[in-house]
Parts: structure tokens; C-alpha cells; sequence
């Protein structure tokens, strides 16, 4: 899963926009069945993909894989016709035909050697090139050797998970101090790279209710949880969001998230040591009511909740999202991080806050859905 930007927000400023969830879109309002269209598969010139129940979006999701697994863009396997339309169904461009060959050697791997789990995707061998890497890596001078002592050292004496989670609240501003915040409101700004450094306001409310504006070039674009579900707002119409952003959308809204990590995540596993930034850190398993999983990594001097890694499927394979929590201050007794580094497939950003308030008395009107 995207940080609760990323995945629309890709798509607004990126050309051509292409949505990157695979989870099923909420039907806006319930449609009669009869009025139902019969599912279409999408294309004109499927070979590969053909026959394999594939709609509209898991297409767009299998091309922004092989896009991001190999590093580069559309135009690296299609084409555009005189009027700078895009023909994505021509085959004019070599590096489609050979994506085809690999997509039908992927699979086999996969069939013969995993019992057909996709294990081995485009980009486990391409990780991140158009021409994969055949040689093995250099050393960098310095750097400790590999030994197996390293390796079993990171699941050596792992702390409980209940230790660790007494550590971060503790650390958070102790379990009082979070009780008391009953709103919060961040000013700042986001840095989608090249220059692209967007304002950034987000609200929330407790329990659990979040909206948040952000200017894009154009024009703003509202996002919002109203504790049940999430909507999103561009040029003037809103529409539910994705399930998958609104589940992360509950988490992050959640003011008290030390105290209710074990309400969102029924699954909690302490997994082993891991560097974040250079520092060590103990990574938790956590999986979700909706099976998601995700890896929550805890700082082990300070106890924060430093990072966290999500997942999300496509029909190639899975791809990663990684929301790091940086620069801690004290706000009325409780930590913020005023620093937010996210990285997608597709984007990176870094959100800075200037300000950060609580208190201020917020309508549950905000964080509703508006109507159309
Ligand atoms: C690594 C090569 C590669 C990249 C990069 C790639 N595609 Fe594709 N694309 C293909 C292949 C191969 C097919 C045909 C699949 C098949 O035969 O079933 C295809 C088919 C399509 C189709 C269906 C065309 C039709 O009508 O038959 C669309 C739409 C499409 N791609 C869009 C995109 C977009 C948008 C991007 C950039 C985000 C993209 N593709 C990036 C290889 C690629
Ligand atoms: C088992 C390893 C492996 C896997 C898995 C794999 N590839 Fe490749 N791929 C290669 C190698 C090696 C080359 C380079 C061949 C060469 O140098 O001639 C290559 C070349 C290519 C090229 C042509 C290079 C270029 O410059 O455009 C494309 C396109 C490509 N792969 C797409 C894919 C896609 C899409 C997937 C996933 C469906 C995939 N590959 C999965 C190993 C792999």
C-alpha cells in the first residue's frame, strides 16, 4: 500500500495517469443488476494476457509493473501514432514482443520450479534495469563481511512484542498525554521531486477521521476518512477511495495508534533486526482483518515507530510501498514526526511540517464524503 497520497497522486501528476491498486474499486452508489454491463475484457491486441479475466484496472496494475521493474516508461515498449496518440496496441516497439516472451517465460519458471506461486517476477531479475544485471555485486570497502554469525545475530534475543509496544507509547508521550489529544491539524508541504513542492494541510480527529488538502498543480485535491469510509476530491467531484487507501487511511488517522496497534493488526510478529537510516531497528509482521500485510519497524533505542513497509498485488506480482517517520518533536506532550519520506514503484516524496496543532475544535462535516 502507498502512503495515503501516493497512489491517486501518481496518477495526477504523472502523464498518462494510471491507477495502480488492485484492490476492486467501491461501487459509488449500488447499481441494479440488470443494469449491470457484462465485464469486457480490455485491448484490442491481448496475446498473453488473453483469457486471463484481466479488466481494465489489473491491466493498467501488470503494465505499471513491467514499467517500474524495468526502470523505464511506456515508451520503452509502445508506440504513438502522427498525432501523438498513444497505439498501445500496435506491436511496433521490439522490447513489447520480448516482454511478451517474458512474460510467458516468468510464468513457466514460476509453474516448474514454484508450483505455480508467483515467486520469481520481472522484477526479480531486472531490479529496476531494461538489461538485467549478470554480474554479482562489488563490495563497498569498509563494509563488515557477510558471516553467519551476522545473520543469526538479527534473531537473537528479540524483545516481546508487548515490550515493545509499552517502549513506543512510553516513548510517544505515555498513554495520558496521547489520551488527551482529541484533534490534530499539520501545515506544511510536499516534495514530489523536480521541483514539484506541493502545500499540504491534514486535519484529524479522534477516533480515527482524517482529511487532508493538498495543491497540486491542478488545482486542490481533498482526500478524506470519515471513520468507516474513504473519499477522495478532484476538480470538484468526489468519489469513495480505494479500500486498500482507506484502510491505511484508518490506521494513520489514529491519533492513539500505540494504544490500538493491536486493534488494527490482530496478527503482530516480531520478526528480527533490521537497519532503518543506520540505525537498528526490530521489524514487526503485521497483518490486518483484510489479510493485508505490512512490516512495522520500531527503533530499538528510541522505541518509535520509525518506518513501515506495505504490500499490494498486481497480476505480475506484488509491489512494495515504504513510509519512513522521521525528525520526532514534542507537541503538548506527545511526539510528532514532523518528516515523512514515502517511496512507491512510481514516487517519492518527502512531506516537511512547519506547524503542528491540537485542540482546535474540528466539524465531522470535514472529514464526510461531500456530496456531488
Ligand atoms: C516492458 C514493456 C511494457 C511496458 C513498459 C508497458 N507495456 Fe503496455 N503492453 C506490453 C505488452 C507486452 C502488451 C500486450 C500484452 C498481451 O499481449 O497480452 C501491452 C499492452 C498494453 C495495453 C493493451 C493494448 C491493446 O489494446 O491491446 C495497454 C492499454 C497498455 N499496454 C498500456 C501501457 C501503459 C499505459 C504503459 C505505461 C504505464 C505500458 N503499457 C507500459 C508491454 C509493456
Ligand atoms: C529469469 C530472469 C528474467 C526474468 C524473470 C525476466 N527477465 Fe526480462 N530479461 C532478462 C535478461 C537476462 C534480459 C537481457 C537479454 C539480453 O541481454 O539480450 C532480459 C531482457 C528483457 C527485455 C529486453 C531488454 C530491453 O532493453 O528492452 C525486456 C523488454 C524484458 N526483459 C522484459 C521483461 C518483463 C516484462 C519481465 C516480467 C514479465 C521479465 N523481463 C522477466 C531476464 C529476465
Amino acid at each position: 500500500m502507498r502512503p495515503l497520497f501516493h497512489a491517486l497522486l501518481a496518477a495526477l501528476l504523472s502523464v498518462p495517469a494510471i491507477a495502480q491498486d488492485s484492490t476492486p474499486k467501491l461501487a459509488a452508489k449500488p447499481t441494479p443488476r440488470a443494469a449491470k454491463p457484462e465485464p469486457k475484457e480490455p485491448g484490442k491486441n491481448l496475446k498473453v494476457f488473453k483469457g486471463q479475466g484481466l479488466d481494465d484496472e489489473a491491466l493498467d496494475e501488470a503494465m505499471d509493473f513491467m514499467g517500474a521493474s524495468l526502470g523505464v516508461s511506456c515508451a520503452h515498449c509502445h508506440v504513438r501514432d502522427a498525432k501523438q496518440a498513444w497505439t498501445m496496441e500496435k506491436d511496433d516497439q521490439p522490447a513489447k514482443t520480448i516482454a511478451r516472451q517474458m512474460i510467458l517465460m516468468t510464468r513457466a519458471i514460476n509453474k516448474t520450479h514454484f508450483k505455480g506461486d508467483t515467486v520469481v517476477t520481472c522484477a526479480t531479475c531486472h531490479n529496476g534495469h531494461a538489461k538485467p544485471e549478470g554480474t554479482p555485486p562489488l563490495m563497498v570497502p569498509g563494509a563488515p563481511r557477510p558471516t553467519p554469525a551476522s545473520a543469526e545475530a538479527k534473531l537473537k534475543d528479540l524483545p516481546e512484542l508487548d515490550t515493545l509496544l509499552a517502549k513506543w507509547t512510553a516513548a510517544a508521550g505515555g498513554r495520558e498525554a496521547l489520551e488527551k489529544i482529541s484533534t490534530r491539524v499539520m501545515k506544511g508541504s510536499m516534495d514530489m521531486g523536480g521541483g514539484r513542492v506541493l502545500p499540504l494541510e491534514v486535519a484529524q480527529k479522534a477516533p480515527g477521521m482524517q482529511a487532508s488538502q493538498l495543491i497540486t498543480p491542478r488545482g486542490p485535491f481533498h482526500q478524506g476518512f470519515d471513520g468507516t469510509q474513504g473519499w477522495v476530491l478532484r476538480g470538484g467531484k468526489a468519489s469513495p477511495a480505494d479500500p486498500q487507501l482507506a484502510a491505511q487511511a484508518r490506521v494513520e488517522a489514529d491519533l492513539q495508534l500505540p494504544l490500538h496497534l493491536k486493534t488494527h493488526f490482530p496478527t503482530l510478529t516480531v520478526m528480527g533486526r533490521e537497519a532503518v537510516d543506520g540505525k537498528e531497528a526490530f521489524a514487526v509482521a503485521a497483518k490486518a482483518k483484510d489479510e493485508s500485510r505490512q512490516i512495522l519497524y520500531f527503533d530499538a533505542a528510541t522505541g518509535l515507530l520509525v518506518r513501515r513497509l506495505s504490500f499490494s498485488s498486481t497480476p505480475l506480482g506484488r509491489t512494495s510501498s515504504e513510509t519512513t517517520w522521521q525528525d520526532f518533536r514534542p507537541v503538548d506532550g506527545v511526539l510528532v514526526p514532523f518528516k515523512i519520506v514515502a517511496r512507491g514503484p512510481h514516487s517519492a516524496s518527502v512531506t516537511t511540517f512547519a506547524e503542528v496543532r491540537h485542540g482546535q475544535p474540528l466539524d465531522d462535516v470535514l472529514f464526510r464524503m461531500p456530496a456531488n
